[in-house]
């Protein structure tokens, strides 16, 4: 058996819900801070078994039976320890190293020591160097004293490519500098091709894991240009979907406060801390992913949405607060001020100004209805079918049952449709295949009829035998955005195959163009023609779920080499699951190439 480490143990242990573990068997009222149900080891009937969120333990106060999560697992399912360690650690999403036999360190070790590196590098620069004057302007110009900004770790990147030889006297080698996404190539493929840093003239944020390492940065122009904001690429230690912005910070705060308060950027969750709202986390710079919300609901059972009320705001609110819906978060809206975001706002009025703005946070589905309200949409009969088909949506996300119930007597009342009729056309809808909602709080899959692509005589299911990097290729091919993507996303490093390495950077350098990009190597070339000549016709949604798959598939291939060389069974077993939780995606294109190839 594999030792895992003490450190990871602990982690575990911080990270994990014993409520929600122990509620899963037993039945637990709220009572002050605790909760208190029948001990199921004496098998009371009396609610003398007290679980303490705050301790992360249980205790009864009649067989004097206790402990934490983990003796929980042994005691209540026959789990030896390390059994147990493994379970809560695939609940909660944390990785434990698994190197049966020889225990030894992460391999992604350098990695973090590369960024840890580089973010103390940074955070100097900020603070003392001469180039970095316009940054410390910048800070000052948006009311963020240079003290705050040496506490938070901000830093900033010079343009030039000191960074590398500062790297370098740090002996940092230049390949961990490139799979940790710090540098990048400009030109590649050509003569003069040349290691860059990946981060320059920018004002970086660090962004830590809940085990609060710096594991990749976002970084923001100081003036105008495109894009706004850089983020580290996908690497092995940095997934931005399973990241969020300060969780690490506000984790304490979160449970405390058993809400999580999500706004949009890195400046918001910055201005609100410091007016002392701690619960505060932002997702880094897309919509929330169903990993961001497990990974929330771990943390708390309520969230309340803080984004810019403009359309674009008010699209990624409904959108985000389906998807916690769906992972059996509770979801209040807080309307701002129009113009404002969280940043003017309380920049310009204080923690006072945002107070009412929270409290008057309305659930969810009452904003929907209160917005579709104030557009007339409930007059006509017309209108109330299409207020129907927004309102549907957010009842079908809801995985609480509660909640679910609440929000069809709400929709049934506004709208004067039976809730029997809702219902079914619920059941309707859900035969239409959903946004595949996964994790815990996602619906149980009996409850879901299959959906027509499951059934014969649908259109065939995509099975691409192509490498993911082909796939990629092929994607960004297609049009520029998914070029942009890829850059902002994918390290060339990940490309194991150096012709298409050659292209991928080439396609970074010239964007995607009918024309052949100049300089491309023999071999290179030949790979771009047959990518035209196979070049589709694509779907939107089509081509979104090509690129996450192959992107997951090339950032999974470490970890799916490292368990084909795993020799015990059991070890293995665990390894797998742990896996197929992360890449569902990976998992399956990885089963029939057991090599991790
Ligand atoms: N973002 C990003 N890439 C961009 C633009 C935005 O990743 N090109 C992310 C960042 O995390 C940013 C958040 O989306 O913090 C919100 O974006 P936006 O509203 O444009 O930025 P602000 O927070 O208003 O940034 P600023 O106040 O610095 O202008
Ligand atoms: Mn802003």
């Amino acid at each position: 058996m594999s030792l895992i480490p003490d450190d990871v143990i602990e982690q575990v242990r911080d990270s994990a819900d014993i409520v929600g573990l122990v509620g899963e068997t037993v039945d637990l009222k709220r009572t002050g801070a605790d909760y208190r149900g029948a001990c199921p080891f004496h098998g009371g009937s009396h609610r003398n078994f007290a679980v303490i969120p705050k301790k992360g333990r249980y205790y009864c106060f009649v067989c004097h039976e206790s402990g934490d999560v983990f003796s929980w697992l042994m005691k209540r399912f026959g789990m030896d320890y390390p059994t147990a360690v493994r379970e809560i650690a695939r609940r909660t999403g944390i990785v434990i190293p698994d190197r049966p036999g020889r225990a030894g360190p992460d391999p992604r070790e350098p990695l973090f020591t590369a960024v840890a590196a580089a973010q103390d590098w940074f955070a100097r620069q900020l603070q003392e160097a001469a180039a970095a004057q316009p940054a410390r302007d910048y800070l000052a110009g948006r009311d963020i004293p240079l003290e705050t900004a040496a506490v938070l770790g901000l830093g900033f990147a010079p343009p030039g490519r000191e960074f590398l030889d500062a790297m370098a006297a740090l002996g940092i080698a230049p390949d961990v500098l490139a799979r940790a996404g710090l540098t990048t190539t400009r030109e590649a493929g050509r003569e003069d091709a040349a290691v860059i840093p990946r981060f320059r003239g920018r004002l970086l944020f660090p962004i830590h894991d809940l085990r609060s390492r710096v594991v990749g940065f976002g970084g923001r122009l100081l003036g105008p240009g495109e894009p706004k904001y850089l983020n580290s690429p996908e690497s092995e230690t940095f997934q931005k979907g399973k990241l969020l912005y300060n969780l690490n910070h506000a984790k304490a705060a979160i449970r405390k406060a058993e809400e999580v308060v999500l706004v949009e950027g890195y400046f918001d969750v910055l201005r609100l801390s410091l007016a002392g709202l701690e619960h505060v986390v932002a997702p880094l710079g897309t919509g929330l992913t169903p990993d961001q919300a497990t990974l929330l609901r771990r943390f708390a059972p309520a969230a309340i949405l803080l984004y810019d009320s403009d359309q674009a705001g008010l699209r990624a609110t409904f959108r985000t607060a389906d998807e916690l819906l769906r992972h059996g978060v509770r979801v209040r809206v807080a309307t701002l001020p129009p113009g404002d975001d969280p940043d003017t706002l309380v920049r310009a009025g204080g923690i006072a100004a945002l107070d009412p703005v929270l409290r008057d946070g309305l659930d969810v589905m009452e904003r929907k209805i209160q917005l579709l309200e104030r557009r007339g949409w409930f007059g006509g009969v017309e209108h109330r079918r299409e207020a129907l088909d927004r309102l549907l949506p957010t009842i079908q996300a809801a995985s609480d049952p509660i909640t679910r119930e609440l929000y069809l007597s709400l929709v049934a009342e506004r709208t004067g449709v039976s809730k029997d009729v809702l219902q079914r056309e619920l059941m309707e809808r859900s035969v239409r295949p959903a946004a595949g909602p996964s994790g815990p709080g996602a619906a149980p899959a009996e409850a879901r009829r299959p959906s027509r692509r499951d059934q014969p005589g649908a259109a065939p299911r995509h099975r691409t035998r192509s490498s993911p990097e082909t796939q990629l290729l092929q994607v960004m091919l297609a049009a520029p955005e998914w070029v942009e993507r890829a850059r902002a996303e994918v390290a060339s490093t990940l490309f194991e195959s150096a012709r298409l390495r050659e292209v991928f950077e080439a396609l970074l350098r010239a964007g995607a163009g009918d024309q052949m990009p100049p300089g491309l190597s023999d071999e290179a070339q030949l790979v771009w023609s047959k990518l035209k000549e196979r070049a589709q016709d694509w779907t939107q949604l089509d081509i979104g779920k090509t690129y996450d798959r192959a992107v997951q598939i090339l950032c999974a291939r470490p970890e799916y080499r490292r368990l084909a060389t795993i020799t015990d069974p059991g070890e293995k077993r665990r390894c797998r699951t742990e896996l197929q939780a992360r890449y569902p995606e990976a998992d399956r294109w990885y089963a029939w190439r057991p090599k991790g190839a």
